[in-house]
């Protein structure tokens, strides 16, 4: 089954008003490939989600950063993913590094936050990566299939589900992998979702790249067999994003 290319920008935790509102412009203008070629997904902060959903183009969708692992109630500072869903943000992404490092985010939690955005209907980018102490010992592909297995243990339907594999190492450092690099995890990653999971999943299901994505290093990234798409962070508050979205022809 063929991919359609992903691109996601991750706004992170930037912006004001009247930034937002340029950035938003810049991709309103833009002329990019069609909506069958390219999928465009951008995750603006969760004070900026109705704002960026009401003056976006239409071929272009919205993801909120993170939601709340359960049926929302006393959990102050959460957002439910219900509450998602009654503001029409289809997407999610859920278990970046930067929380599961700093707020200790377990897979297991993550798996669990997985399975309950998509039981409400929500579409998820999840994400996994290697920090580079894991990396240089050789356990790459072990800690990326643990956190994947976290997932596959929560998810029968991975129809709605992108996977980002972000080395940690790579992300914000202007440290990029290598293409060689991304389609070795990617590659991997996709034999053990074939080997785990099913061989209608491992052909079928997205995954993209992030860390330090930018307009010279995309090209030859999607160029690779295993490389669906990118999650991107400090570009995609740039013009540049364009270009990214470009890399899917
Ligand atoms: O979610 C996006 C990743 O954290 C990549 O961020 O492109 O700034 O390295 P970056």
């Amino acid at each position: 089954m063929a991919r359609k290319f992903f691109v996601g920008g991750n706004w992170k935790c930037n912006g004001t008003t009247e930034e937002v509102k340029k950035i938003v412009t810049t991709l309103n203008e833009a002329e990019v490939p069609s909506e069958d070629v390219v999928e465009v997904v951008v995750s603006p902060p969760f004070v900026f989600l109705n704002l960026v959903k009401s003056l976006l183009r239409s071929d272009f969708h919205v993801a909120a950063q993170n939601c709340w692992v359960r049926k929302g109630g006393a959990f102050t500072g959460e957002v439910s993913a219900e509450m998602l869903v009654n503001l029409n943000i289809p997407w999610v992404i859920i278990g970046h590094s930067e929380r599961r490092a700093l707020l200790n985010e377990s897979n297991e939690f993550v798996g669990d936050k997985v399975a309950y955005a998509l039981s409400q209907g929500l579409e998820v980018i999840a994400c996994i990566g290697e920090t580079l102490e894991q990396r240089e010992s050789g356990s790459t592909m072990a800690v990326v299939a643990a956190q994947t297995k976290a997932i596959a243990d929560k998810v029968t339907n991975w129809e709605n589900v992108v996977l980002a594999y972000e080395p940690v190492w790579a992300i914000g450092t202007g440290k990029v992998a290598t293409p060689a690099q991304a389609q070795e995890v990617h590659c991997e990653l996709r034999k053990w979702l074939r080997d785990n999971v099913g061989a209608g999943v491992a052909a079928s299901t997205r995954i993209i790249y992030g860390g330090s994505v930018n307009g010279a290093n995309c090209k030859e990234l999607a160029a690779q067999p295993d490389v669906d798409g990118f999650l991107v962070g400090g570009a995609s508050l740039k013009p540049e994003f364009i270009d990214i979205i470009k890399a899917a022809t």
